[in-house]
């Protein structure tokens, strides 16, 4: 195969930095799993033997990382976000999301509490969609707002400072519960990977957001490295609704804890995410998404929709408290 189909390969496939294939990651890995007492599997659920001390390590980097009140892990995006819709909201609440949104939220939706007429789609990435949606929905209740900050099928991003100024026209700050899927932003956009909502200094504004490290992050995806046998993400959200996802999720509870092998791989890739390196292949990145489209330059780090200055004075997002939550 020559050069030019291998990078558009990687242009379409998960693993956008090519980070299974770098060989200082490989090697960052190997030495790590060398030096670290724990290697193999996680013994359980986290709920009973398969929490360690390596796990919590993890998430405190992560929380730090990322900039959030507390940091859950699971096995995949997806299990994140059947998690958090099939738990969190509950009936008498109200779902609002892109109509764009991934799979893993329908799914979690379908199995959660809140009735059907409460979850409601609006046009994709149209404020005015959400606008009219906002117009139909009642004083009571919580107001999850579903969205993704970049979306992988268009390659456009979220008018995230739009929605959200709508949203504060129609729903008072204590009843919002902003979600933002940052799977494909995670490791490319924001400082070293932080995101797109930190890139916009609004990780306050959003109650909950979710980094999966399947993409850009090399724990999957791609081509068959070692790496590609791992597939995790991080839950980031007020820590009531991580006791809340602890204690009620079924796909967090019925199933096996990451393995030490996940949580060595992933600390080496923040490693090299957090250096010289990591600051270059996420760079590359944005360039080369140019360069596949220059007639359609929409993924610099320009193109971000920026907040309003009167919009960023006023941020203090968080979901309600979970004693709010009927549990009946
Ligand atoms: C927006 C979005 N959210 C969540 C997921 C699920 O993530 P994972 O692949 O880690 O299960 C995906 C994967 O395609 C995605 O595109």
């Amino acid at each position: 195969m020559s050069g030019g189909i291998v990078k558009a390969n990687k242009q379409s496939s998960n693993d956008y930095l090519s980070l299974t294939d770098s060989s200082s990651l490989r090697s960052t890995f190997l030495r790590n799993l060398e030096q670290s007492p724990r290697v193999l599997g996680s013994t359980g659920s986290r709920l009973l033997s398969g929490s360690t001390p390596d796990h919590s390590a993890l998430e405190t980097r992560f929380q730090d990382f990322f900039d959030a009140p507390s940091a859950l892990l699971f096995n995949s995006g997806w299990d994140a976000n059947v998690s958090f819709f099939s738990t969190v909201p509950q009936p008498g609440d109200w779902v609002i999301y892109d109509e764009l949104v991934h799979a893993s939220v329908h799914s979690g939706l379908r199995a959660s509490r809140v009735d059907n007429k409460r979850r409601i789609p609006f046009r994709h990435n149209d404020p005015e969609g959400l606008r009219e949606v906002l117009k139909q929905i009642d004083g009571k209740g919580t107001v999850f707002l579903s969205v993704e900050s970049l979306y992988s099928m268009d390659g456009d991003f979220a008018p995230l400072p739009a929605l959200l100024d709508v949203l504060d026209e129609y729903v008072t700050r204590d009843r919002q519960c902003v979600v933002v899927d940052e799977a494909h932003s995670t490791g490319v956009y924001g400082e070293q990977g932080r995101g797109i909502t930190h890139a916009l200094d609004e990780q306050g504004r959003m109650a909950v957001r979710l980094m999966t490290f399947g993409k850009a992050v090399g724990s999957s995806g791609g081509t068959s490295h070692i790496l590609t046998l791992l597939m995790k993400a991080v839950l980031l959200c007020p820590l009531t609704i991580r006791s809340f996802l602890i204690n009620f999720a079924r796909p967090f509870i019925f199933s096996t804890a990451i393995s030490h092998t996940s949580l060595i791989a992933l600390h080496s890739a923040f490693d090299l995410l957090q250096s010289q390196e990591g600051d270059q292949v996420s760079q590359n990145v944005v360039n080369r998404a140019d360069n596949v489209a220059p007639h359609r330059p929409v993924l610099t780090h320009q193109a971000i929709p920026r907040p309003s200055r009167s919009h960023r004075q006023t941020h203090s997002g968080s979901c309600p408290p979970i004693s709010q939550y009927s549990l009946g």
